[in-house]
Protein backbone atom coordinates (compact mmCIF):
# COMPACT_ATOMS: atom_id res chain seq x y z
CA UNK A 1 0.00 0.00 0.00
CA UNK A 2 1.36 3.09 -0.87
CA UNK A 3 2.33 5.74 1.84
CA UNK A 4 -0.20 8.34 0.41
CA UNK A 5 -3.26 5.72 0.68
CA UNK A 6 -2.12 4.42 3.73
CA UNK A 7 -1.98 7.95 5.07
CA UNK A 8 -5.66 8.35 3.67
CA UNK A 9 -7.01 5.00 5.16
CA UNK A 10 -5.50 6.49 8.47
CA UNK A 11 -7.00 9.56 8.22
CA UNK A 12 -10.24 8.22 6.65
CA UNK A 13 -10.39 5.63 9.86
CA UNK A 14 -9.13 8.94 12.59
CA UNK A 15 -12.85 10.24 11.06
CA UNK A 16 -14.74 7.69 11.19
CA UNK A 17 -13.50 6.50 14.48
CA UNK A 18 -13.84 10.11 16.20
CA UNK A 19 -17.10 11.43 15.15
CA UNK A 20 -18.65 9.53 12.59
CA UNK A 21 -18.83 12.68 9.52
CA UNK A 22 -22.73 12.88 10.70
CA UNK A 23 -24.65 15.60 10.50
CA UNK A 24 -26.15 18.14 13.46
CA UNK A 25 -25.09 20.53 15.54
CA UNK A 26 -21.93 20.00 18.26
CA UNK A 27 -23.22 18.91 21.34
CA UNK A 28 -21.26 18.14 25.20
CA UNK A 29 -19.74 15.12 24.72
CA UNK A 30 -20.26 14.27 21.17
CA UNK A 31 -18.47 16.19 18.08
CA UNK A 32 -20.81 16.09 15.05
CA UNK A 33 -20.52 18.47 11.66
CA UNK A 34 -23.10 21.45 11.63
CA UNK A 35 -26.01 20.66 8.28
CA UNK A 36 -23.60 22.84 6.79
CA UNK A 37 -20.06 21.08 6.99
CA UNK A 38 -16.62 21.69 8.51
CA UNK A 39 -14.61 24.66 8.41
CA UNK A 40 -12.00 23.53 6.07
CA UNK A 41 -14.22 21.49 4.18
CA UNK A 42 -15.57 24.91 3.50
CA UNK A 43 -13.02 26.90 3.17
CA UNK A 44 -10.69 24.58 1.22
CA UNK A 45 -10.79 26.16 -2.17
CA UNK A 46 -9.50 29.46 -0.46
CA UNK A 47 -7.22 29.59 2.22
CA UNK A 48 -6.18 27.27 5.27
CA UNK A 49 -8.46 27.43 8.52
CA UNK A 50 -6.64 27.27 11.51
CA UNK A 51 -6.69 27.43 15.83
CA UNK A 52 -4.25 28.50 18.10
CA UNK A 53 -3.70 25.83 20.36
CA UNK A 54 -2.77 25.84 24.43
CA UNK A 55 -0.82 23.84 26.55
CA UNK A 56 -3.93 21.22 27.50
CA UNK A 57 -4.60 20.80 24.35
CA UNK A 58 -1.02 19.61 23.32
CA UNK A 59 -0.45 17.43 26.30
CA UNK A 60 -3.74 15.74 25.52
CA UNK A 61 -5.86 16.84 28.12
CA UNK A 62 -8.28 18.32 26.17
CA UNK A 63 -10.07 15.47 24.12
CA UNK A 64 -12.97 18.10 22.96
CA UNK A 65 -10.60 19.93 21.88
CA UNK A 66 -8.68 17.48 20.05
CA UNK A 67 -11.47 16.46 18.06
CA UNK A 68 -12.62 20.11 17.22
CA UNK A 69 -9.42 20.94 16.19
CA UNK A 70 -8.74 17.61 13.76
CA UNK A 71 -12.94 17.72 12.83
CA UNK A 72 -12.32 21.38 11.57
CA UNK A 73 -8.94 22.67 10.45
CA UNK A 74 -6.32 22.04 8.63
CA UNK A 75 -3.52 24.64 10.90
CA UNK A 76 -2.09 24.93 13.92
CA UNK A 77 -0.12 27.40 15.66
CA UNK A 78 1.07 27.32 19.19
CA UNK A 79 -0.41 29.73 21.47
CA UNK A 80 2.67 29.66 24.18
CA UNK A 81 4.79 26.44 24.26
CA UNK A 82 7.28 27.44 21.37
CA UNK A 83 7.63 30.78 23.16
CA UNK A 84 11.81 31.47 24.01
CA UNK A 85 10.87 31.86 27.98
CA UNK A 86 9.18 28.43 27.61
CA UNK A 87 11.06 26.56 24.92
CA UNK A 88 15.08 28.06 25.77
CA UNK A 89 14.79 29.02 29.54
CA UNK A 90 18.58 29.40 30.06
CA UNK A 91 21.52 30.38 27.64
CA UNK A 92 22.38 26.10 26.91
CA UNK A 93 19.10 24.67 27.51
CA UNK A 94 16.07 24.13 25.58
CA UNK A 95 12.92 22.29 26.34
CA UNK A 96 11.03 20.62 23.96
CA UNK A 97 8.97 18.48 25.27
CA UNK A 98 5.71 20.52 24.54
CA UNK A 99 6.72 21.38 21.31
CA UNK A 100 8.09 18.28 20.28
CA UNK A 101 3.97 17.09 20.90
CA UNK A 102 2.74 19.99 18.97
CA UNK A 103 4.62 19.02 15.92
CA UNK A 104 3.57 15.40 15.94
CA UNK A 105 0.20 16.09 16.75
CA UNK A 106 0.67 18.52 13.31
CA UNK A 107 2.17 15.99 11.53
CA UNK A 108 0.00 12.74 12.55
CA UNK A 109 -3.12 15.17 11.61
CA UNK A 110 -1.71 16.06 8.21
CA UNK A 111 -2.23 20.01 9.45
CA UNK A 112 -0.62 22.91 8.40
CA UNK A 113 1.74 23.91 11.39
CA UNK A 114 3.08 27.17 12.37
CA UNK A 115 5.97 27.97 14.41
CA UNK A 116 5.06 31.12 16.98
CA UNK A 117 7.86 32.85 17.82
CA UNK A 118 10.86 33.07 17.04
CA UNK A 119 11.59 36.89 18.18
CA UNK A 120 9.09 38.65 20.24
CA UNK A 121 9.97 41.31 23.37
CA UNK A 122 7.38 39.11 25.34
CA UNK A 123 7.47 36.31 27.26
CA UNK A 124 11.05 36.37 27.37
CA UNK A 125 13.77 34.43 30.09
CA UNK A 126 15.24 36.46 32.41
CA UNK A 127 18.91 35.51 30.97
CA UNK A 128 18.15 37.59 28.06
CA UNK A 129 16.95 40.31 29.57
CA UNK A 130 19.86 40.88 31.62
CA UNK A 131 21.75 40.99 28.11
CA UNK A 132 24.70 44.07 28.42
CA UNK A 133 26.48 43.76 25.00
CA UNK A 134 25.60 43.50 21.14
CA UNK A 135 27.73 40.37 20.76
CA UNK A 136 26.27 38.22 23.30
CA UNK A 137 22.89 39.22 22.17
CA UNK A 138 23.96 38.34 18.48
CA UNK A 139 25.03 34.82 19.83
CA UNK A 140 22.08 33.87 22.09
CA UNK A 141 19.46 35.23 18.67
CA UNK A 142 21.86 32.65 16.47
CA UNK A 143 21.81 30.15 18.66
CA UNK A 144 17.86 30.55 19.43
CA UNK A 145 17.34 30.18 16.07
CA UNK A 146 19.48 27.88 14.18
CA UNK A 147 18.27 25.47 17.19
CA UNK A 148 14.65 25.63 16.86
CA UNK A 149 14.53 25.98 13.18
CA UNK A 150 16.99 23.05 12.15
CA UNK A 151 15.05 21.19 14.80
CA UNK A 152 11.63 21.43 12.70
CA UNK A 153 13.20 21.57 9.19
CA UNK A 154 11.23 19.51 7.31
CA UNK A 155 8.78 19.69 9.42
CA UNK A 156 7.31 22.62 10.22
CA UNK A 157 5.80 24.77 7.28
CA UNK A 158 5.76 28.52 8.41
CA UNK A 159 7.31 30.51 11.00
CA UNK A 160 6.32 33.74 12.41
CA UNK A 161 9.96 35.00 12.73
CA UNK A 162 9.85 38.20 14.35
CA UNK A 163 6.69 39.50 16.11
CA UNK A 164 5.10 42.69 17.32
CA UNK A 165 8.41 44.85 16.55
CA UNK A 166 6.72 48.12 15.26
CA UNK A 167 5.07 50.83 17.47
CA UNK A 168 1.85 52.17 16.22
CA UNK A 169 3.13 55.41 14.82
CA UNK A 170 5.15 52.72 12.57
CA UNK A 171 8.76 53.67 14.53
CA UNK A 172 10.45 50.34 15.88
CA UNK A 173 10.02 49.01 19.08
CA UNK A 174 12.30 49.85 21.74
CA UNK A 175 13.32 46.24 22.79
CA UNK A 176 16.16 44.76 24.05
CA UNK A 177 16.68 43.39 20.41
CA UNK A 178 16.46 46.46 19.22
CA UNK A 179 18.60 48.14 22.01
CA UNK A 180 21.90 45.67 21.53
CA UNK A 181 20.76 45.64 17.66
CA UNK A 182 19.26 48.31 16.62
CA UNK A 183 16.58 47.25 13.49
CA UNK A 184 19.02 45.19 12.16
CA UNK A 185 17.91 42.17 14.14
CA UNK A 186 14.82 41.80 12.17
CA UNK A 187 16.69 40.86 9.30
CA UNK A 188 19.01 39.12 11.02
CA UNK A 189 16.34 36.83 12.27
CA UNK A 190 15.04 36.45 8.91
CA UNK A 191 18.28 35.54 7.30
CA UNK A 192 19.24 32.80 9.84
CA UNK A 193 15.84 31.73 10.05
CA UNK A 194 16.30 31.02 6.19
CA UNK A 195 19.75 29.51 6.19
CA UNK A 196 18.40 27.14 8.88
CA UNK A 197 15.77 25.96 6.48
CA UNK A 198 15.37 27.48 2.96
CA UNK A 199 11.87 25.90 2.19
CA UNK A 200 10.13 26.82 5.44
CA UNK A 201 7.67 29.92 5.03
CA UNK A 202 8.93 33.29 6.76
CA UNK A 203 6.03 35.79 8.17
CA UNK A 204 6.17 38.94 9.93
CA UNK A 205 3.43 38.81 11.92
CA UNK A 206 1.88 42.05 13.96
CA UNK A 207 -1.13 43.33 15.07
CA UNK A 208 -2.92 46.76 13.95
CA UNK A 209 -1.13 46.13 10.79
CA UNK A 210 -4.79 48.20 9.28
CA UNK A 211 -3.50 51.43 10.70
CA UNK A 212 -2.15 52.96 7.77
CA UNK A 213 1.30 54.00 10.08
CA UNK A 214 1.67 50.59 10.65
CA UNK A 215 0.83 49.35 7.10
CA UNK A 216 3.48 52.12 5.63
CA UNK A 217 5.79 50.79 8.21
CA UNK A 218 5.62 47.16 6.86
CA UNK A 219 5.68 48.15 3.62
CA UNK A 220 9.37 49.68 4.31
CA UNK A 221 10.76 46.92 6.44
CA UNK A 222 9.83 44.72 3.58
CA UNK A 223 11.28 46.30 0.78
CA UNK A 224 14.40 46.93 2.84
CA UNK A 225 14.65 43.37 3.59
CA UNK A 226 13.66 42.43 -0.08
CA UNK A 227 16.84 45.32 -1.23
CA UNK A 228 19.04 43.20 0.87
CA UNK A 229 17.95 39.73 -0.41
CA UNK A 230 16.26 38.48 2.71
CA UNK A 231 14.19 35.89 2.34
CA UNK A 232 10.22 36.70 3.75
CA UNK A 233 7.42 34.98 2.49
CA UNK A 234 4.12 36.55 4.24
CA UNK A 235 3.03 39.07 6.53
CA UNK A 236 1.01 38.02 9.55
CA UNK A 237 -2.11 40.21 9.83
CA UNK A 238 -3.44 39.82 13.83
CA UNK A 239 -6.82 39.91 13.88
CA UNK A 240 -8.18 40.86 17.24
CA UNK A 241 -10.42 43.31 16.18
CA UNK A 242 -14.37 44.18 17.56
CA UNK A 243 -17.44 44.37 16.80
CA UNK A 244 -17.03 47.56 15.69
CA UNK A 245 -13.90 47.47 14.50
CA UNK A 246 -11.39 48.23 12.51
CA UNK A 247 -12.66 49.33 9.46
CA UNK A 248 -13.00 46.78 6.85
CA UNK A 249 -11.44 49.34 4.63
CA UNK A 250 -8.41 49.54 6.17
CA UNK A 251 -7.78 46.06 6.62
CA UNK A 252 -8.38 45.52 2.63
CA UNK A 253 -5.78 47.91 1.80
CA UNK A 254 -3.41 46.35 4.15
CA UNK A 255 -4.06 42.62 2.46
CA UNK A 256 -3.95 44.50 -1.12
CA UNK A 257 -0.65 46.12 -0.12
CA UNK A 258 1.24 43.64 1.51
CA UNK A 259 -0.05 41.20 -1.51
CA UNK A 260 1.69 43.58 -4.11
CA UNK A 261 4.83 43.30 -2.98
CA UNK A 262 3.90 39.67 -3.80
CA UNK A 263 4.12 38.56 -0.08
CA UNK A 264 1.27 35.89 0.78
CA UNK A 265 -1.08 37.22 3.98
CA UNK A 266 -1.51 35.31 6.85
CA UNK A 267 -4.69 36.24 8.67
CA UNK A 268 -3.33 35.43 12.28
CA UNK A 269 -4.92 35.52 15.55
CA UNK A 270 -8.42 35.80 14.51
CA UNK A 271 -10.87 36.64 17.43
CA UNK A 272 -13.39 39.65 18.42
CA UNK A 273 -14.37 41.22 21.61
CA UNK A 274 -17.78 41.50 22.39
CA UNK A 275 -16.93 43.13 25.73
CA UNK A 276 -16.67 47.02 25.69
CA UNK A 277 -12.76 48.34 26.22
CA UNK A 278 -11.91 50.41 29.60
CA UNK A 279 -9.74 52.46 26.70
CA UNK A 280 -11.13 51.50 23.88
CA UNK A 281 -8.31 49.74 23.14
CA UNK A 282 -7.05 48.46 19.57
CA UNK A 283 -5.06 45.61 18.95
CA UNK A 284 -3.04 43.60 21.54
CA UNK A 285 -0.92 46.18 23.18
CA UNK A 286 0.44 43.15 25.68
CA UNK A 287 2.13 45.55 28.31
CA UNK A 288 -1.03 47.43 29.22
CA UNK A 289 -4.13 46.30 31.90
CA UNK A 290 -6.63 47.38 33.79
CA UNK A 291 -8.74 47.04 36.80
CA UNK A 292 -11.96 47.98 35.86
CA UNK A 293 -15.47 47.85 37.08
CA UNK A 294 -18.06 45.63 36.21
CA UNK A 295 -19.65 47.34 33.56
CA UNK A 296 -16.46 46.02 31.94
CA UNK A 297 -17.83 42.52 32.23
CA UNK A 298 -21.43 42.53 31.09
CA UNK A 299 -21.93 39.08 30.12
CA UNK A 300 -20.83 37.29 32.98
CA UNK A 301 -22.96 34.54 33.08
CA UNK A 302 -24.43 34.46 29.29
CA UNK A 303 -24.24 36.74 26.09
CA UNK A 304 -27.38 38.28 24.82
CA UNK A 305 -28.93 37.19 21.53
CA UNK A 306 -28.34 40.65 20.01
CA UNK A 307 -24.74 40.53 20.74
CA UNK A 308 -24.38 36.66 19.29
CA UNK A 309 -26.23 38.29 16.41
CA UNK A 310 -23.92 41.50 16.29
CA UNK A 311 -20.99 38.97 16.43
CA UNK A 312 -22.22 36.44 13.80
CA UNK A 313 -22.83 39.59 11.50
CA UNK A 314 -19.37 40.75 12.01
CA UNK A 315 -17.61 37.34 10.98
CA UNK A 316 -19.57 37.19 8.20
CA UNK A 317 -18.19 40.66 7.25
CA UNK A 318 -14.93 40.09 7.82
CA UNK A 319 -14.86 36.50 5.68
CA UNK A 320 -16.89 38.37 2.57
CA UNK A 321 -13.93 40.15 2.88
CA UNK A 322 -11.59 37.31 3.11
CA UNK A 323 -13.26 35.37 0.28
CA UNK A 324 -13.06 38.82 -1.92
CA UNK A 325 -9.12 38.36 -1.39
CA UNK A 326 -8.50 34.55 -1.43
CA UNK A 327 -6.51 34.99 -3.76
CA UNK A 328 -3.50 36.88 -1.54
CA UNK A 329 -4.42 34.96 2.07
CA UNK A 330 -2.68 31.41 2.62
CA UNK A 331 -4.76 30.96 6.06
CA UNK A 332 -7.29 32.40 8.60
CA UNK A 333 -5.65 31.13 12.12
CA UNK A 334 -8.42 32.16 15.17
CA UNK A 335 -6.71 32.79 17.95
CA UNK A 336 -8.26 29.52 20.52
CA UNK A 337 -10.57 26.79 19.92
CA UNK A 338 -13.80 28.24 22.22
CA UNK A 339 -14.39 30.69 24.16
CA UNK A 340 -13.17 29.33 27.41
CA UNK A 341 -9.68 29.19 26.54
CA UNK A 342 -9.56 32.75 24.88
CA UNK A 343 -6.72 35.14 26.21
CA UNK A 344 -9.88 38.02 25.89
CA UNK A 345 -11.25 36.65 29.36
CA UNK A 346 -8.34 38.03 30.73
CA UNK A 347 -6.83 40.91 28.55
CA UNK A 348 -7.00 44.09 29.22
CA UNK A 349 -9.16 43.16 32.00
CA UNK A 350 -8.49 39.89 34.24
CA UNK A 351 -11.77 37.23 34.91
CA UNK A 352 -13.94 38.38 32.16
CA UNK A 353 -16.53 36.40 30.53
CA UNK A 354 -15.73 37.30 26.48
CA UNK A 355 -17.45 34.98 23.59
CA UNK A 356 -14.57 35.96 20.85
CA UNK A 357 -14.48 32.85 19.15
CA UNK A 358 -16.70 30.23 16.88
CA UNK A 359 -16.92 27.97 19.54
CA UNK A 360 -18.87 28.34 22.93
CA UNK A 361 -17.41 26.95 26.10
CA UNK A 362 -19.08 23.46 25.46
CA UNK A 363 -17.32 23.24 22.33
CA UNK A 364 -20.97 23.59 20.18
CA UNK A 365 -20.59 25.86 16.90
CA UNK A 366 -21.86 29.17 17.32
CA UNK A 367 -24.37 31.18 15.03
CA UNK A 368 -21.43 32.93 14.07
CA UNK A 369 -20.01 29.38 12.85
CA UNK A 370 -22.96 28.99 10.64
CA UNK A 371 -23.07 32.52 9.61
CA UNK A 372 -19.85 32.29 7.71
CA UNK A 373 -20.35 28.63 6.26
CA UNK A 374 -23.10 30.12 4.59
CA UNK A 375 -21.99 33.24 3.44
CA UNK A 376 -19.66 30.47 1.72
CA UNK A 377 -22.42 28.47 0.55
CA UNK A 378 -24.63 31.83 -0.60
CA UNK A 379 -21.35 33.02 -2.49
CA UNK A 380 -20.60 29.37 -4.18
CA UNK A 381 -23.70 29.34 -5.34
CA UNK A 382 -23.79 32.40 -7.43
CA UNK A 383 -21.01 30.97 -9.52
CA UNK A 384 -23.06 27.85 -10.09
CA UNK A 385 -26.33 29.53 -10.86
O1 LIG B 1 2.89 29.57 32.36
C1 LIG B 1 2.18 30.21 33.43
C2 LIG B 1 1.69 29.19 34.45
O2 LIG B 1 2.82 28.55 35.06
C3 LIG B 1 0.83 29.89 35.51
O3 LIG B 1 0.30 28.92 36.40
C4 LIG B 1 -0.32 30.63 34.79
C5 LIG B 1 -1.25 31.34 35.76
O4 LIG B 1 -0.66 32.54 36.15
O5 LIG B 1 0.24 31.60 33.88
C6 LIG B 1 0.97 30.96 32.86
O6 LIG B 1 1.48 31.91 31.98
C7 LIG B 1 0.49 32.55 31.17
C8 LIG B 1 0.78 32.18 29.70
O7 LIG B 1 -0.10 32.91 28.83
C9 LIG B 1 0.65 30.67 29.43
O8 LIG B 1 -0.66 30.26 29.68
C10 LIG B 1 0.66 34.05 31.37
O9 LIG B 1 0.25 34.39 32.68
C11 LIG B 1 -0.22 34.79 30.37
O10 LIG B 1 0.04 36.19 30.42
C12 LIG B 1 0.11 34.32 28.96
O11 LIG B 1 -0.77 34.99 28.06
C13 LIG B 1 -0.47 34.79 26.67
C14 LIG B 1 -0.01 36.12 26.07
O12 LIG B 1 0.21 35.97 24.65
C15 LIG B 1 1.27 36.56 26.71
O13 LIG B 1 1.70 37.73 26.14
C16 LIG B 1 -1.75 34.35 25.98
O14 LIG B 1 -2.11 33.04 26.42
C17 LIG B 1 -1.56 34.32 24.46
O15 LIG B 1 -2.81 34.09 23.80
C18 LIG B 1 -1.03 35.68 23.99
O16 LIG B 1 -0.79 35.58 22.61
C19 LIG B 1 -0.21 36.74 21.99
C20 LIG B 1 0.59 36.25 20.81
O17 LIG B 1 1.57 35.34 21.24
C21 LIG B 1 1.21 37.42 20.05
N1 LIG B 1 0.17 38.38 19.61
C22 LIG B 1 -0.64 38.87 20.74
C23 LIG B 1 -1.30 37.72 21.48
C24 LIG B 1 -2.16 38.24 22.60
O18 LIG B 1 -1.37 38.88 23.56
Amino acid sequence: MTASIKKFVVLFSICIGLFGCGNGYRQQGKVETTPMGHLKDVFKHDFLVGAAVNEQLIAGKDSLGLTLVIGDYNAISPENVMKWMYIHPEPESFYFGMTDKYIDFGLKNNLYIVGHTLVWHSQLPDYLNEVKDSFLMAQYLENHINTLVTRYEGKLDAWDVVNEALNEDGTLRRSIFSKYLGDNYIGMAFALAAKADPEVKLIYNDYNLWKPLKRKAVLRLVRQLQAKGIKIDGIGLQGHWSLKGPPLEEIEKSIVAFSDLGLKVHITELDITVLPNPWDLEGAEISQNFDGSSIMNPYKDRIPDSIQNALANRYQDVFRLFLKHSDKIDRVTFWGINDQVSWLNDWPIKGRTNYPLLFDRKYKAKIAYDSIIALKKEIASLYLN
